[in-house]
């Protein structure tokens, strides 16, 4: 079997830059594949200037040769697929002939919106701080199995089974006084948006067992530390954008898999709550989230800022067999004179050199570990490794040797086009 499925992952928290290494990959893929998640991600990808925000819909399918496709782990909020879809019909790209909607995927409906606000309010100062845009519920409903997949929609027995579904939904709005779902016009809503999706639907697995000899570029949706088995959890999302989840939402065998690209950036963010070893809540991490422009592509949330944390970062190269890097925002992270990077944990008079049990949830007790690198480098749109100043590359080697992967592709700006490429 040929090894030619490479895949792309978030390493920390999410909003790594995942789209724009996908793109560039994609350039010589004949597929472009989403696995997990749904429209709590955002994908920014800037063109010739321009600037695209995509969601669901893989941004390799901009590549005139490549296919996309929207897998089996994705959960499809049908009308933010359907403006996708307008969006890259404006731009000329005859989308019947190129996207792909995978017949298993679930469909996000209204009502797991009105739960995502509702489970969170309940949750008080335990709240996760989703997106909001009822990923989780709609997930709960797939493991309980009342959800709908795309090819639920169009079976005979969808009205049924829909308005039992909003009608045990509804028992628990009226509890909360909320507004409670009008299983008729939800009805005629969906009735509308699934003829539109139609030509899209089909068995993806099928389809990528037909073109084996194609090659995949798998673009990783959410991040590692948001993995439901493998992150932070509570405070993660409530699918598997690790390796594994990759796999599952998408039935591409293990063995057709050659890269996997891990992508970083030169600091770290998160959006939401949640564990944050190398937070910088306060002006470092106010001049970061500037510098970096780090406010939320989904919903425009200022995002937390800080260092890399190399020692979170190796465990999660590991569990994903990362072969390469991709460290993005180089170019920011010079700007500052001083870069800290996180090598280690203290716990009361020990310490700790692997992120486990001790450290998640024992944030508070325990204190990093930085070693500092000098910064003041300027690299904006450097595209040759060999361009880039001594002190640059202090900073990657730093990363590699901590790691034992190699960097291979390094951002060096926020256009598409500003990315080093050494393999
Ligand atoms: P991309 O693909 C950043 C975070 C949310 C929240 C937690 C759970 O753009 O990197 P959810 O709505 O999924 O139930 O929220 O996960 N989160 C993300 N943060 N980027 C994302 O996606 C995210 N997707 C989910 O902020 O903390
Ligand atoms: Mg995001």
């Amino acid at each position: 079997m040929d090894k030619n499925v490479d895949a792309v992952i978030g390493l920390h928290y999410g909003d790594e830059g995942k789209g724009k290494i996908a793109a560039y990959l994609a350039k010589n893929a004949d597929i472009a594949l989403r696995a997990t998640g749904g429209n709590n991600a955002g994908h920014t990808i800037k063109m010739d200037g321009k600037k695209l925000v995509f969601h669901l819909i893989p941004s390799g399918i901009l590549n005139p040769n490549t296919i996309g496709i929207v897998g089996n782990g994705v959960v499809i909020n049908l009308s933010v697929l359907i403006d996708e879809i307008n969006v890259l019909e404006s731009l000329g790209i005859d989308t019947k002939s190129k996207l792909l909607i995978s017949s298993r995927a679930h469909v996000i409906l209204p009502y797991h919106i009105m739960e995502d606000a509702l489970f969170e309010s309940l949750k008080g100062d335990k709240k996760v701080g989703t997106t909001g845009r009822g990923i989780g519920p709609c997930y709960a409903d797939k493991i309980n199995r009342i959800g709908f997949r795309m090819i639920d929609l169009y079976n005979p027995n969808f009205k049924d089974m829909l308005k039992l579904n909003v009608c045990n939904k509804n028992k628990v709005f009226e509890l909360y006084g909320m507004e409670k779902i009008n299983y008729e016009e939800l009805l005629e809503q969906i009735e509308k948006q699934k003829e539109i999706l139609l030509p899209y639907v089909t068995d993806t697995v099928d389809y990528i067992q037909n073109n084996e000899d194609k090659s995949i570029i798998v673009e990783g949706a959410q991040a590692a530390y948001l993995d439901i088995d493998l992150g932070d959890y509570p405070m993660v999302t409530s699918s598997n954008p690790n390796i594994g989840g990759i796999l599952n939402g998408s039935g591409i065998s293990l063995q057709r898999v050659n890269k996997i690209v891990g992508v970083i950036k030169a600091y770290a963010s998160r959006v939401g709550e949640g564990p944050f070893m190398t937070e910088e809540d306060n002006e470092v991490g106010d001049t970061i989230r500037e510098l970096g422009g780090e406010y939320g592509a989904t919903t425009g949330r200022p995002r937390r800022c800080g260092w890399l944390d190399l020692v979170a970062l190796k465990r999660v190269t590991k569990i994903n067999g990362i072969t390469d890097l991709n460290v993005n925002h180089l170019d920011t992270i010079g700007k500052l004179d001083m870069i800290k990077v996180c090598t280690g944990y203290k716990l009361n008079n020990e310490v700790l050199t692997t992120y486990n049990d001790k450290i998640i949830g024992h944030e508070n007790e325990v204190e990093c570990i930085y070693e500092e690198v000098e910064g003041n480098f300027d690299i904006d749109g450097v595209l040759d490794y060999d361009r880039l100043p001594e002190k640059a590359k202090v900073y990657i080697k730093k990363i590699e040797n901590y790691t034992n992967v190699p960097v291979s592709y390094i951002g060096t700006g926020a256009d598409n086009k500003n990315m080093i490429v050494r393999r």
